[in-house]
């Protein structure tokens, strides 16, 4: 017996197919998973794509570290468990919105290679789960320390802060690795969306008119 069915809880099949919502607005359904260093530009390059994506019409959605851990992940701190329940949370949400259709992008540091792999795994279809490294070094991360949280780390303040006293795991085969230090924001961005219309997530041409109907 499944866990589920012990528990008497049973899947209940939507009417509207994944296939349905994707024929009528154009578009895959996928998850653009941005993993990296605090400071390395997830949100920056996250939510950018969202703007890009949405001015072509398509549904789009950026899930983002410190927002969610401000809600749903709110009772999480910074422990390897904490960290782990934070992503195995925000993998199950990332599945529904892509069942929705949706292209989602989510921004969180993710440091451990195993609680990624287990997102990827989650999800209904292979092509689903779009691990995007963003690579930058700790070096240019502290540099760029927007939120003064590498000095604090440093200072002593912050424990187990990720690239100082807590470990990342970079990815050993992501499907995108994208450079951030020297490199313009759009130039990224359009590394990302190119990725996304060479495989055909999205239409082959960028919309001639920019629309936001579709949403
Ligand atoms: S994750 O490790 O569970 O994926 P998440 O992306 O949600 O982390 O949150 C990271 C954000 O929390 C950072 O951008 C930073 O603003 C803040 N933060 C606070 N404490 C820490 C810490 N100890 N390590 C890393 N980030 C921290």
């Amino acid at each position: 017996m499944r866990d589920s069915e012990s528990k008497n809880v049973f899947w209940q099949r939507n009417p509207v197919s994944r296939e349905d919502r994707e024929s009528r607005r154009g578009h895959r359904g996928c998850v653009l998973w941005f993993t990296g260093l605090s400071a390395s530009g997830k949100s920056t390059l996250a939510m950018q794509v969202e703007q890009r994506l949405f001015e072509e019409g398509y549904f789009t959605y950026v899930l983002d570290g410190d927002n969610v851990r401000q809600g749903l992940s709110a009772d999480l701190a910074f422990s390897p468990e904490d960290r782990t329940e934070n992503i195995r949370r925000i993998g199950e949400v990332a599945k529904l919105f892509a069942e929705a259709g949706a292209i989602v992008a989510t921004a969180f540091i993710s440091p451990y290679r195993r609680d990624r792999d287990r997102v990827r795994r989650l999800m209904s279809r292979e092509e689903d789960f779009i691990e995007v490294h963003v690579s930058c070094p700790i070096e240019e991360c502290e540099r760029r320390d927007p939120k003064g949280l590498y000095r604090r780390a440093r200072a002593g303040e912050i424990p187990d802060f990720t690239g100082i006293d807590a470990p990342y795991e970079p990815p050993e085969a992501a499907e995108l690795v994208v450079e951030t230090q020297g490199r313009e924001v759009e130039e990224c961005v359009e590394e990302i969306v190119s990725f996304l219309r060479q495989r055909s997530y999205i239409r082959p041409e960028p919309a001639s008119r920019p629309s936001a109907a579709r949403q």
